[in-house]
């Protein structure tokens, strides 16, 4: 995988969100890449210390005046936008608060964005706006058809991102991360949801001792062993996505929307395994019924980022991605308690 940027001189980059799990892994990668990199988090999930590099400006995206002010400081070349709420089950209680920041917040950025001539724009977006998948692997031709206003929210994104790229020439890539997972291999940084809800990260409290156990959502699904299959990806691979998005565009790139995963699926009993094997430790499992709209099997077909991009994920083996993430637990089992 090349990594080298086809860019002369500094390249300023504004990370929306860039203190939260993803973002703060991207402020790391861009400073340590030298971009001039711009942070802009309100720290309603995020935390201060995670991001190591470059300004830190503390705000909402949704605050026109303040994104005015960040944009005309700032002479972008490129915004990335991190900054959204994740939670499936807390977007079918409360979808005001999704559409509110996932959607209207991210419309006020890129009005912000086009006010001050910044037209290149990199989207997380997600396996979420796929929905139940009508076959495996999802490649980007998969028909998108969300079930929950997490996943609309991010695909109503999408959408406006193509009409902006039709009537006003702004140009974006949306990536669709299938599981993020792992950490900083330096051990730098690393996933602190609050509350923690994601898979890995909570095999990996019940194994240094912060849990009791593992609830399994699920054992009788058209699977293997009967839990549900996930595709998970290293939040270092996935970075480099970004980096390989943002030179894409750097050079005139079409927008254009790809998957990201590694296109082999893990059940979750294969993930707890592989977590007892890399911690040696046990790891108690109770085994509960199935989570509302948790499909049996997500895995992605990333082809197209293979060859559009050149992207080749450099972290594709669970044990490690579940290994980064036991230094980061290890770490911060005793701090956060
Ligand atoms: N799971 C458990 N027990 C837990 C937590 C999760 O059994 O305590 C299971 C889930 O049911 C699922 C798998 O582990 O089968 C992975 O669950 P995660 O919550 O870690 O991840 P999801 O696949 O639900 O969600 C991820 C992203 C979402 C995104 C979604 C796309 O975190 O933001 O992929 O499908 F919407």
């Amino acid at each position: 995988m090349r990594l080298e940027l086809d860019w002369m001189g500094e390249m300023k980059i504004l990370v929306v969100g860039g203190a939260g799990y993803i973002g703060s892994h991207m402020v790391k990668w861009l400073g340590q890449h030298g971009c001039a990199v711009t942070t802009l988090d309100d720290l309603s999930s995020g935390h201060r210390e995670a991001v190591l590099y470059g300004e830190w400006v503390q705000g909402n995206c949704g605050d026109r005046a303040l994104l005015d002010q960040v944009l005309a400081a700032g002479r972008f070349d490129a915004v990335m936008h991190f900054a959204s709420f994740i939670q499936v089950g807390e977007s079918v209680q409360q979808p005001d608060k999704y559409y509110h920041n996932n959607v209207v917040n991210t419309l006020t950025l890129l009005d912000a964005m086009r006010a001050h001539g910044v037209s290149r724009f990199i989207f997380s977006s997600t396996a979420a706006t796929f929905g139940e998948p009508q076959y495996t692997p999802i490649d980007e031709r998969h028909p998108q058809q969300p079930l929950n206003p997490y996943g609309r929210s991010k695909l109503m994104v999408e959408q406006l991102l193509a009409d902006y790229d039709q009537a006003y020439g702004f140009k974006s890539v949306c990536l669709r991360y299938f599981n993020a997972a792992g950490a900083d291999p330096d051990g730098q940084l690393g996933e602190r949801h609050d509350p923690e809800t994601h898979l890995i990260p909570l095999v990996l409290q019940a194994a240094s001792g912060r849990r009791r156990q593992i609830s399994v959502f699920g054992n009788d699904y058209p699977t293997v062993d009967g839990t549900c299959i996930r595709d998970y990806i290293h939040i270092q691979d996935l970075c480099a996505a970004h980096w390989l998005a943002l030179n894409s565009l750097l050079q005139a790139g079409p927008s254009q929307a790809y998957n990201l995963g590694n296109g082999s699926g893990f059940s979750v009993n294969e993930v707890i395994e592989t977590a007892r094997q890399v911690t040696g430790q046990p790891i108690a499992v109770d085994y509960q019924p199935r989570r509302p709209g948790d499909p049996a099997r997500l895995v992605a077909d990333a082809s197209l980022a293979r060859s559009q991009l050149g992207w080749q994920p450099q972290f594709s083996q669970l044990s490690t991605i579940i290994e980064h993430a036991w230094q980061w637990e290890l770490q911060h089992c005793k701090l956060d308690n």
